[in-house]
């Protein structure tokens, strides 16, 4: 008989374009839809950028590139590594693929084998847990509450390791709930994992540029910089230059663990395309001040998110410090009806308030914390604003 290999029945579509797809329907079907669900800028790049993109065009080789990423990329990231202040990262520490998403799939597969425990502290991305299944690892999850912010403590991740737990996915700043650990926080997790030599760690700090109220930028390797050997730093140009369908990830990590991701690449993607190099480059060569004006404009949404949600009875949202999410936990619904409809859990909220109000946001049990929700506040500044009025509104209406 035909058959998919067995991985496949544990592989499933991301939660996240479920909810996604959904709301572009109603919409495109005539509905007045706001979408807070995918978490995508809402900015172009600088036209230094598109500059890059058309010149590489004209001097296109057409050929095969390295397997790697072209050199100019791999010192265009070292470049950005060195200025945030991780010293003594060469050529041989990097490597760039089509986003960070494929470079965590490559990360995970290099190192898990069917089987192999890795440590992964919820809410999560849910690429993590979703990949992690797809290649039969064994998972544990370290249950974060809003009680302790979403965040990871150094004694809950001390109790979780074992001699045979092989991975820790680290995420920081935190897609879905915006959290940014602070420096001493770093540093406790760090202590932790400096006793425990052979657990890998993988650093998911895409949302690095994303950090506000003035919180420095606090890192596993630069409060110990022994770990360099064991933690891989995960880095894309996605959210920081508005350029996540240019599709391109990066790695920096000890010289194994980089080459493992340039023989994967030799056997899967080759390589990155010339156009999609120069533009990352000039990406991350040229000035920095979209970045820097977007940081600051959702630090401002944040407060509107969080002034909006403070204002609804039992809803309670840790206060996130960078990324472009919130995270209420607004399990105080669950139990009630709007009209007729009951609201049992963070499913049933979502899609009441999307078929009640038309506004998506994604289910927390996609990130592993069904009492949440997930808002992403990307969208137009007027959208913002009247989605989250439309919320107030669904809450004041339940029964
Ligand atoms: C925490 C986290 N890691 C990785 C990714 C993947 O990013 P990329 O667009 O570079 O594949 C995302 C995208 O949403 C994310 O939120």
């Amino acid at each position: 008989m035909r058959k998919l290999a067995e991985r496949m029945g544990r592989a499933r579509p991301s939660a996240i374009m479920v909810v996604a797809d959904k709301a572009k329907q109603l919409k495109a079907a005539g509905r007045d839809i706001i979408s807070f669900s995918i978490g995508v800028p809402n900015f172009l790049p600088g036209e230094h950028v598109y500059a890059a993109a058309h010149a590489a065009l004209e001097h296109d080789s057409g050929q095969y590139g390295s397997n790697r990423g072209a050199d100019a990329l791999l010192d265009a990231f070292l470049t950005h590594l060195r200025e945030g202040g991780f010293e003594g990262y060469e050529r041989r520490h990097v490597a760039a693929g089509v986003g960070a998403k494929q470079v965590l799939f490559n990360l995970l597969y290099a190192l898990l084998d069917e089987g192999d425990e890795i440590l992964i502290p919820t809410p999560y991305w849910t690429s993590y847990v979703d990949i992690a299944e797809i290649l039969g690892a064994r998972i544990t999850l370290l249950p974060c509450p809003p009680e302790q912010n979403y965040k990871l403590t150094a004694a809950q991740l001390d109790a979780a390791i074992r001699p045979t737990s092989k991975v820790l996915l680290f995420n920081n700043p935190s897609n879905p709930t915006g959290m940014v650990y602070a420096p001493e926080e770093i540093r406790a997790i760090a202590d932790v994992l400096a006793k425990h030599p052979d657990l890998w760690v993988l650093s998911d700090d895409i949302y690095n540029r994303m950090i506000f109220d003035g919180l420095p930028y606090a890192h596993l390797v630069k409060a110990r910089p022994e770990l360099r050997d064991r933690v891989v730093i995960i880095d894309s140009i996605s959210k920081t230059y508005g350029m996540p369908g240019w599709r391109v990830g990066l790695i920096a990590g000890p010289e194994d663990i980089a080459q493992a991701m340039v023989t994967l690449n030799s056997n899967h993607i080759t390589n990155l395309p010339e156009v999609v190099t120069a533009a990352a480059v000039a990406a991350l060569n040229g000035p920095q001040d979209i970045p820097r004006q977007k940081c600051a404009d959702f630090a401002r949404r944040r407060d509107e998110v969080l002034a909006a949600l403070a204002a609804i009875p039992g809803v309670r949202c840790p206060r996130p410090q960078g990324a472009f999410y919130a995270f209420p936990d607004v399990s105080v619904a669950f139990g009630k009806e709007h009209g007729a409809t009951p609201i049992r859990n963070d499913v049933d909220f979502c899609n009441a308030l999307l078929d009640a109000k038309g506004v998506a946001c994604v289910p927390g049990s996609a990130f592993g914390e069904p009492r949440a929700i997930r808002i992403s506040y990307t969208c137009k500044p007027a959208e913002l604003t009247e989605g989250l009025r439309r919320v107030q509104q669904f809450f004041a209406e339940l029964t």
